[in-house]
């Protein structure tokens, strides 16, 4: 059974500021482009099938610099994304159609550090039969709810709560059959895909993400994220 992948990377990044420093994905940690090693994740683990990234238009000498002498790089096919996620990764599907996979995993290209370990423990449910598998975290944190006014309104339960991960992974036809449904109702606020599973109907099994699995979002992120393979303190 093949399972194709679709890294969506064609946001623009904006919480992560200095916009003229470009989109978040292809700013460089430990002097490689985010992107490059979030497809370095995926090329290493044996198990992967054809790799659909989606990208901006205007990103695409960025993109073809990212993947320069990238072993695997031919396995790797670029699509144009939508203006929001959600039409990112309907785009990514539709391409990976040709390929015919049995499931997909779909990452976002700001987590570069995902992990083989994960890779394989989300495969291996989805070869018990699950449709839709989704790594999460616990809640750590104790959560409020603000007013308008910036006042703490209330302290919320964190029992049963979790964050969501990706990658989120799915039995191919079923997660791109909910997407054209999705698309097809005029809903286009979700930005995840197992929320989108969740509407259609389909069981979405929560599975133990990854503490490494980080999203980079700010500067703050990427700067600690390039601390990681430098050395060097923030
Ligand atoms: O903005 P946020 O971090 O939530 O975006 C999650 C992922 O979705 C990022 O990897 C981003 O590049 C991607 N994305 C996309 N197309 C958009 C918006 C976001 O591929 N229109």
């Amino acid at each position: 059974m093949s399972t194709g992948v679709v890294i969506v990377a064609a946001g623009r990044g904006e919480r992560a500021g200095s916009p003229e420093r470009g989109p978040k994905q292809y700013r460089l940690i430990g002097g490689q482009p985010v992107l490059r090693r979030t497809l370095e994740a995926f090329l290493n683990w044996p198990d992967s099938g054809p790799i659909v990234t989606v990208i901006h238009p205007d990103d695409q000498a960025q993109f073809s610099e990212s993947i320069r002498d990238l072993p695997g790089a031919e396995r790797v096919l670029s699509v144009m994304g939508g203006a929001t996620r959600q039409e990112s990764v309907l785009r990514g599907l539709r391409a990976l159609g040709t390929a015919g996979p049995h499931h997909v995993m779909i990452h976002d290209a700001a987590r570069p550090f995902v992990d083989r370990s994960l890779l394989q423990a989300i495969a291996v449910r989805l070869h018990e039969g699950h449709d839709a598998v989704l790594p999460a975290v616990a809640i750590a944190d104790t959560l409020k709810r603000s007013s308008a006014d910036g006042l703490v309104e209330a302290t919320v339960s964190r029992d049963r709560l979790f964050a969501a991960q990706t990658p989120q992974s799915f039995h191919y036809e079923k997660i791109l059959e909910a997407h054209e449904k999705a698309a097809a109702s005029g809903r286009s606020d979700f930005t995840d895909d197992a929320s989108i599973a969740e509407w259609a109907g389909m069981p979405v099994l929560l599975v133990p993400g990854s503490a490494q699995n980080v999203k980079l979002t700010t500067a703050q992120d990427i700067a600690m994220a390039d601390a990681k393979f430098t050395g060097n303190s923030l």
